[in-house]
């Protein structure tokens, strides 16, 4: 498949703008990462006080366009209609190709945006895109047996459990056990 990387994915509804962030909008990644801190750190890597800063996501979001236009990753941002804000981030790693045509996904939404269901919607667009754009074969998520929201949203999307595995992934510093799930592309 060929595609055109120099031109970057939108992806719309009426509620949220799904897109990779420029450089020069690092403002509005730093203010969700600062505002959100307390609410992801029980669910992410142990993140050093740089992650918070301007110069951090300076050079973070530029590589996220590289490595988008090289095919690696695909970390989109989902902002509100206007863009000012950002809701959360889905990020689509570790993209391999050949036989496996398979990524990691990753995800997180602001405190004060759960429940209103914009990570499914969200979720449903970019895997939508990964598979019908990028043409992979294979999305896989895994989650901390206890995120029953996380678990809930996968089970929603149509990911299917696959097994635990133990100590998969440093979690706020601590190697957690993880449930394994995948969607595939039937298509
Ligand atoms: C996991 C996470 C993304 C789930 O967010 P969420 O808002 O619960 O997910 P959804 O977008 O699927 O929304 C579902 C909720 O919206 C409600 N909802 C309202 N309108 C809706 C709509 N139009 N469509 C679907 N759901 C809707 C649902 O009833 C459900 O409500 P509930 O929270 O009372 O059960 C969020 O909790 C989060 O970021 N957590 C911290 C980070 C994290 O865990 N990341 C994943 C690591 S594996």
């Amino acid at each position: 498949m060929r595609l055109n990387r120099q031109r970057l994915p939108r992806l719309c509804t009426d509620r949220l703008h799904v897109r990779l962030l420029e450089p020069h909008e690092t403002d509005l990644m730093v203010r969700f990462r600062v505002e959100n801190r307390a609410h992801l750190e029980q669910w992410e890597p142990l993140r050093q006080p740089v992650f918070f800063t301007e110069g951090f996501w300076q050079v973070q979001l530029r590589l996220t366009l590289r490595d988008f236009r090289e095919g690696t990753s695909a970390c989109f941002v989902v902002l509100s209609p206007n863009e000012d804000e950002v809701l959360g981030v889905c990020n689509y790693s570790n993209i391999v190709r050949g036989t496996f045509q398979s990524c990691q996904l990753g995800y997180a939404l602001a405190e004060k945006h759960q429940s209103k269901g914009i990570m499914f919607e969200a979720l449903s667009l970019t895997n939508a895109y990964m598979f019908q754009e990028l043409g992979l074969h294979r999305i896989m998520a895994g989650y901390l047996p206890h995120n029953e929201r996380s678990g809930g949203l996968l089970n929603r999307l149509g990911f299917e459990k696959e097994g635990l595995a133990r100590k998969y992934l440093k979690i706020n510093g601590r190697w957690e056990d993880h449930l394994l799930t995948a969607l595939i592309n039937d298509a």
